[in-house]
């Protein structure tokens, strides 16, 4: 199995998606505007407030049913590669072991100029990086960057090579995640969705269960579990 998951997986464990209406006084801010290298370079201190309460919503979540759930899965098929479009980390906190990042991790600090991870404790507006003193930023993939060149090779792999293809909880909207899907369904793998909404792609997938993950996904566990 191929799963690729969105932020619908983790809308359960009250993590507002991306295309929820931003909350409270980042409500007159546009994600696409402000997960830009433009919007840091120009102000870094807005991007740190934001990314800082991001992580303090991520902080107070927890993993779901559908989180776990996936977990289990993993240990009732032959191989189950798990690619999120999250940031979150939840699927890890729920005991999923090898979570492809596609778009990178809200806890992992990098310099901006050598793209180095750093670990750090400095509670200032803007970190910087101790190696060469640029600005630290959030470890994720901002609009108009590239995928981790890693992630998208063994994503691209993995899609290429599974008999079940499963998204779940995503708009389908932005590539190149978007596209897994289509590179499973040339491979002749059965293309299923899990999402409340119809996306704009249903049409291409062999099954849509149309509800929330946190009640499909432990009710398929438990299907190949009895
Ligand atoms: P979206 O906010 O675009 O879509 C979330 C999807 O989850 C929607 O299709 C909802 O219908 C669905 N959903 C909501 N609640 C659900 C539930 N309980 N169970 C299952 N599905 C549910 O988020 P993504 O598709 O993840 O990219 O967005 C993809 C990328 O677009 C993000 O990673 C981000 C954004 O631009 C970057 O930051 C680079």
């Amino acid at each position: 199995m191929c799963v690729l998951t969105g932020a619908g997986i983790s809308a359960e464990s009250n993590v507002p998606t991306f295309r929820d209406a931003q909350q409270g006084l980042w409500a007159k801010y546009d994600p696409h505007e402000l997960a830009t290298p433009e919007a840091f370079e120009r102000d870094p201190e807005l991007l740190w407030r934001w990314y800082r309460w991001r992580r303090e919503i991520v902080a107070a979540a927890e993993p779901n049913a559908g989180h776990f759930a996936l977990a289990e899965l993993a240990g009732l098929v032959p191989r189950l590669t798990l690619v999120t479009q999250n940031v979150d980390g939840l699927h890890q906190r729920a005991g999923s072991a090898s979570v492809i990042e596609f778009h990178g991790n809200l806890f992992a600090d990098q310099c901006s100029v050598e793209g180095r991870v750093v670990e750090h404790d400095q509670h200032v507006d803007v970190p910087l990086c101790p190696h060469c003193g640029a600005n630290l930023r959030p470890g994720v993939v901002w609009f108009g960057e590239a995928i981790p060149e890693d992630a998208l090779n063994v994503s691209f792999a993995a899609a290429a090579d599974c008999d079940v293809f499963l998204s779940i909880g995503t708009s389908s909207l932005v590539f190149p995640a978007a596209g897994l899907a289509d590179i499973a369904r040339e491979h002749c793998a059965t293309v299923a969705e899990i999402n409340p909404n119809t996306t704009s792609r249903a049409a291409n997938y062999d099954y849509v269960f149309a509800g929330n993950a946190g009640d499909v996904l432990p009710e398929m566990v438990e299907s190949l579990t009895v």
